[in-house]
């Protein structure tokens, strides 16, 4: 393994992400990491980009030790200057930032760091500088900008870079980084989902132990379906799924969703019914924020009451709960921001650890989504639904605008169903990221025959995105939505017109609500 240090670049994921491709298992933790209390020796050690200024009274420092553990380092842009601070302090702030592309000079092609790499672009991004060697290093590559773009100590193996090898700008980044955990640190390339699922199983099972029970919930989506996939693999019936219908699922979701984990995974399922519960808090509601509320809430409070009902047959207690925890979200949680670090609680479950007091249980903690789908693959999950779009928490209580009841639901329902069958029949569904319907609180007329009708509008929404941080509106052929607007004015009472939504985001968002 690899131990990355993560200075809190807005890149430091991605370098795990790339030695992965190169099935060098890494694992990211704070750069305040103290080395005595990791519990297992890396065989090498990389340090992030970082924000902060390593002269600045505030900055983030390494733990000392990790030169006493004798693995080859490598620091990148923030990691090489915390290098140079800590041998000579020859850091300061340069005349200009420098940000973007840059032309990479390799003064010495025999260093095994630079094997197979020649004069490329690499990515810059640093306000600060070396404005010298640093004590016992010499230099090995060289930038337009940078007189120190490369350097390596004179006897050990450590080694800075000023530019970002993790992303896709730095041409060779990526043999610079294989290079380094392969070429020097000689770190085993047997990192593969087949791996993982066999060693990750034994540990669930080592951890769970022979007795002990494991709840969790499901959604329908990738991430739980997965998760519960893989602890039925280890556990069997000893492991518990739960899918409360909150009454603001797809339609026939529950049913859809039954069908599925039982019949097609063996999970075993218990589907409770909730949804008068969840419409009964919904009364009278608009605010979107309110409505997320009381479905995180309602959720608990019924998730909790369920529980309860599930006796295992031996007299056990249900010790864990399973919660699909992705490798972003723990980034997000142990990143490094000022002195100390911030703990997020994840998701809308957190409140149930305490209360039902229960240890977590998260096999897919080290994985990125697409790992999860390759996973979801290769444990027989269907590929609809490896590649099923995302579908919020609070569900269409958010694509009903204004009041939730339960008619309003079964408009809005009705319409994305039709919406998402007919994009699975042009072949369109992979190649959009979401789609759904709104059913909007206005009324408009129409005429249906010769009757005159005035009912509600359905906006449809379709975005392409990687990350949903900013998204651009899918561009459908004329001709589709024409099918589709027709369709769902035809076969859903109470909708007399139908509108494609065409705002980004930003300045919209993803949602309506
Ligand atoms: P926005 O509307 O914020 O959506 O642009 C970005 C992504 O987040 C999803 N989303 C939610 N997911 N609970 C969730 O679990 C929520 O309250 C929620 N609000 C938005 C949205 O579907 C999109 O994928």
């Amino acid at each position: 393994t690899i131990l990355v240090l993560d200075f809190g670049s807005q890149y430091s994921h991605l370098i795990t992400r790339r030695l992965r491709e190169f099935n060098i298992y890494a694992e990211m933790l704070p750069c305040t990491q103290k080395i005595s209390e990791l519990g297992w020796t890396p065989k090498g050690i990389i340090m992030s980009g970082g924000p902060y200024s390593v002269y600045a009274e505030d900055a983030p420092h390494v733990d000392h030790d990790v030169f006493k553990l004798g693995v080859p380092i490598l620091g990148i842009c923030y990691g090489m200057q915390e290098l140079a601070w800590i041998n000579g302090k020859q850091v300061h702030r340069g005349e200009k930032r420098e940000y973007g592309p840059s032309k990479l000079h390799v003064l010495d092609n025999t260093n095994p760091l630079f094997e197979g790499i020649d004069n490329s672009t690499v990515w810059m991004s640093h306000g600060d500088k070396l404005n010298g060697l640093p004590t016992g290093f010499k230099v090995i590559a060289i930038s337009d900008n940078s007189p120190f773009c490369g350097i390596v100590h004179e006897s050990d193996p450590i080694y800075g870079i000023q530019f970002h090898p993790e992303v896709t700008h730095s041409t060779m980044g990526k043999v610079l980084l294989k290079n380094f955990a392969v070429n020097l640190c000689h770190a085993a390339q047997n990192w593969t989902m087949e791996n993982f699922i066999e060693k990750e199983i034994t540990r669930i099972r080592e951890l769970v132990g022979p007795t002990a029970e494991v709840i969790g919930a499901v959604s329908g989506g990738v991430d739980s379906t997965v998760a519960s996939k893989l602890m039925t693999e280890a556990i069997g019936d000893r492991f518990h799924a739960i899918l409360v219908d909150n009454g603001v699922l797809r339609l026939n979701e529950a049913a859809t969703v039954k069908k599925t984990l039982v019949d097609g995974l063996g999970i075993n399922l218990t589907v409770i019914d909730a949804s008068e519960e969840f419409l009964t808090k919904l009364k009278g509601v608009t605010d979107p924020e309110k409505k997320r509320k009381i479905i995180g809430n309602t959720f608990i409070h019924v998730f909790e009451r369920e529980a309860e009902n599930i006796k295992p047959k031996d007299g056990q207690e249900i010790q864990y709960l399973l919660q699909g925890t992705l490798y972003p979200d723990v980034i997000e949680s142990i990143s490094f921001k000022g002195p100390s670090q911030t703990i997020k609680t994840h998701h809308n479950v957190g409140g149930l650890l305490e209360d039902m007091k229960l240890k977590l249980i998260e096999p897919l903690r080290e994985l990125f989504k697409d790992e999860v789908r390759h996973l979801g693959e290769l444990l027989g999950i269907s590929h609809e639904l490896v590649w099923r779009h995302p579908f919020p928490g609070p569900g269409i209580a958010i694509r009903v605008l204004g009041e939730v009841t339960k008619s309003q639901v079964e408009i809005a329902r009705k319409a994305d169903y039709i919406y998402i069958e007919e994009i699975r029949k042009a072949g369109l569904y992979d190649k959009i990221s979401q789609a759904f319907a709104c059913l909007l609180p206005v009324k408009s007329v129409g005429v249906m025959g010769d009757q005159r009708t005035y009912e509600q509008v359905i906006a449809l929404r379709a975005i392409e995105t990687t990350d949903f941080m900013t998204a651009d509106w899918y561009p459908f052929e004329h001709s589709f939505l024409k099918n589709v607007a027709s369709r769902i004015v035809n076969e859903v009472d109470g909708v007399a017109r139908v509108t494609y939504d065409i705002t980004s985001k930003p300045p919209a968002t993803v949602e309506w609500e």
